[in-house]
């Protein structure tokens, strides 16, 4: 008999869990509350306490050709960082692509799952789901379950002396929509990550001024990276992985204070550099220079109309107080001892399977933070729970998952400071290749070495594409070879839009500047040389062999 397998909801995690459960022969029940597929893509014009929400001029953080689903590449012509728009409209082209939709029941709401009477014996769940349109709930009896029900939906509301005493306004980021009422307003955005700078750039253009709180502030690293490549095809390859972290961290270190020394601009991270302390922002750095933001210290206290600040500073006609202080996740549709949760810290083995189940016939795909694109790491986690639930791999004992876990957290105990962000972090290269192992679909390097060394040095020093993990193993995808060989061109494709004499210049330039580095080179070399013989260095060395 077919095995069943409950989804909940429909977004980046649920269509690939999905699609994977069709590729291994399971037949899945998807439930999700809205109305279409896409979950935080879905763009609405409101925002609902729970529900997933985004604001209008969101764009992808991550370039298209890193952010795909691995054997089903963004189309060509689609913007390699696209508005929410265009990611939506991908997601919907998967989903009509695979065929998924006719497993997906919209406006239902799974309300909870609970082990039915006989776990122990066949690991099978109970769920009730509630058809959102009549009101009616029902029971699904199922063998296995994915939840896919997204972590950045729970706005973290930190407590904050004094503003319960602020008069203005408070809200989340998550309920930030766009610029408008904003215009001419005071606005103070707590926290400087990823949405808190992006919502602080777009309202400095409408509103009064913007003041941006950070805590421990960050380095700031722009879409296009030298030579206008997205920064995440150089950031993310093998080779550079492979390297000692003690080497490349003044390495990165200098190449994001090239630009402008973070320092000046009141953004320097008064701790270590890490990967983890990034936030992706064209703007900000500008933004900055042109005086429309300016970056503050930690908050000490609010006041009724502004903010006392730790270094004795005070603002005041505050209008608006918008936190960008992350998410918290939760799993409300789990009785609590399906997944132990310690402070941030969840019980999941490599983020996917909980420690404490026997049978374990329940995994979670998208709860992790990477720094890359999150798509191809949660299709990674389904492709992983899927084998596993269909018997293909093999899953440590319980009590294995549990140590390893232990080992995990202790180690992001001792290293990082106590947040959902940092509990849920992980390496995308080793974490992906590490799954991989599991289904067996980790690229064979050495055979390409030898067979392909085209292809192997694409895939070593090149940008660490999702189609890699779709060379070989279970899964493997025809077009794989191909799309890594065209990342180049897809990439500039959507931009070359003006075809006549586009490159004729630079040609030039670029060889003018190339022979006179050369000779630059050649100089320096004659004229230390130069300065050994005159110094008679070369001498007493010819002498004293
Ligand atoms: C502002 C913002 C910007 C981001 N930008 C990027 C980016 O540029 N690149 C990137 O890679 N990632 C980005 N992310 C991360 C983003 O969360 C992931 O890309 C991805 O959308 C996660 O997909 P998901 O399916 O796990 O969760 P979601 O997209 O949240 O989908 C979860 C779905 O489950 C449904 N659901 C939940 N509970 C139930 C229930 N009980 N019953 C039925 N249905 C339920 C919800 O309705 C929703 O549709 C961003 C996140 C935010 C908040
Ligand atoms: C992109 O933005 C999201 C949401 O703010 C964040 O979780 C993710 O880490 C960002 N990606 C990178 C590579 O920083």
């Amino acid at each position: 008999m077919t095995k069943t397998v409950l989804v909940v909801g429909a977004g980046v995690s649920g269509l690939a869990a999905v699609k994977h459960c069709l590729d291994e022969g399971m037949e899945p029940i998807c439930f999700e509350k809205d109305t279409d597929v896409g979950g935080l893509w879905n763009y609405h014009k409101w925002s609902k306490d729970g529900d997933p929400s985004l604001y209008n001029s969101c764009s992808i953080n991550t370039s298209k050709e890193m952010t795909c689903y691995s054997d089903f590449p963004i189309p060509k012509e689609f913007p390699n960082f696209m508005g929410h728009k265009h990611f939506k409209k991908y997601l919907q082209l998967y989903a009509d692509n695979f065929n998924l939709r006719k497993h997906i029941n919209f406006s239902h709401s799974v309300d909870n799952v609970k082990k039915a009477d006989d776990f122990d014996k066949t690991g099978s769940w109970v769920t009730v789901v509630k058809n959102l349109e009549s009101g009616k709930s029902r029971k699904l009896r199922t063998n296995y379950v994915i939840v896919c029900n997204g972590h950045l939906h729970i706005p973290h509301m930190p407590t904050m002396a004094g503003l319960d005493k602020f008069k203005g306004k408070v809200m989340h980021t998550h309920d930030y929509k766009d610029f408008r009422g904003f215009e001419g307003k005071r606005i103070l955005v707590v926290g400087i990550g990823n949405s808190g700078s992006d919502v602080a750039c777009e309202l400095s253009r409408h509103a009064e001024h913007v003041y941006m709180s950070s805590r421990r502030g960050t380095y700031v690293i722009q879409r296009a990276a030298d030579h206008g490549v997205p920064f995440d095809h150089l950031a993310l390859n093998r080779f550079s992985m492979k390297l000692p972290w003690t080497l490349m961290r003044p390495m990165f270190f200098h190449r994001l204070n090239r630009r402008y020394n973070h320092a000046n601009y009141g953004l320097s991270p008064n701790k270590r550099f890490d990967a983890s302390a990034l936030t992706i922002s064209d703007d900000l750095p500008n933004r900055i220079l042109l005086g429309t933001i300016n970056i503050k210290c930690n908050v000490k206290e609010f006041t009724t109309d502004g903010a006392k600040f730790e270094d004795g500073t005070e603002l005041k006609n505050i209008d608006v107080v918008i936190l960008a202080t992350g998410f918290n996740f939760d799993f409300p549709i789990l009785d609590d001892d399906i997944i132990k949760v310690d402070g941030h810290f969840p019980y999941l083995y490599e983020l996917v399977f909980p420690t404490n189940l026997n049978p374990c016939t329940l995994g979670v795909v998208g709860l992790v933070q990477p720094f890359g694109a999150l798509p191809p790491i949660l299709e990674m986690q389904a492709r992983c729970i899927t084998r596993v639930f269909s018997g293909k791999c093999e899953l440590p004992s319980a009590s294995q998952r549990l140590e390893l876990v232990e080992k995990r957290k202790a180690f992001i105990t001792r290293n990082f400071i106590d947040s959902p962000r940092y509990s849920l972090q992980i390496y995308s290269i080793q974490y992906m290749d590490r799954l991989a192992s599991m289904i067996g679909c980790k690229p064979d390097l050495l055979k390409y070495f030898f067979s392909d060394p085209k292809l192997w040095y694409k895939i070593y020093f090149g940008p660490a594409t999702p189609t890699q993990w779709r060379l070989n193993g279970p899964g493997a995808w025809k077009g794989a070879k191909r799309a890594i060989e065209t990342v180049k061109e897809h990439t500039y494709f959507p931009m070359k839009t003006r075809r006549s004499g586009d490159g004729e210049m630079e040609g030039l330039y670029d060889g003018w500047i190339q022979l006179f580095k050369k000779t630059c080179f050649v100089v320096f070399i004659l004229l230390f040389v130069r300065y050994l013989y005159v110094n008679g260095f070369v001498k007493s060395f010819v002498k004293s062999a």
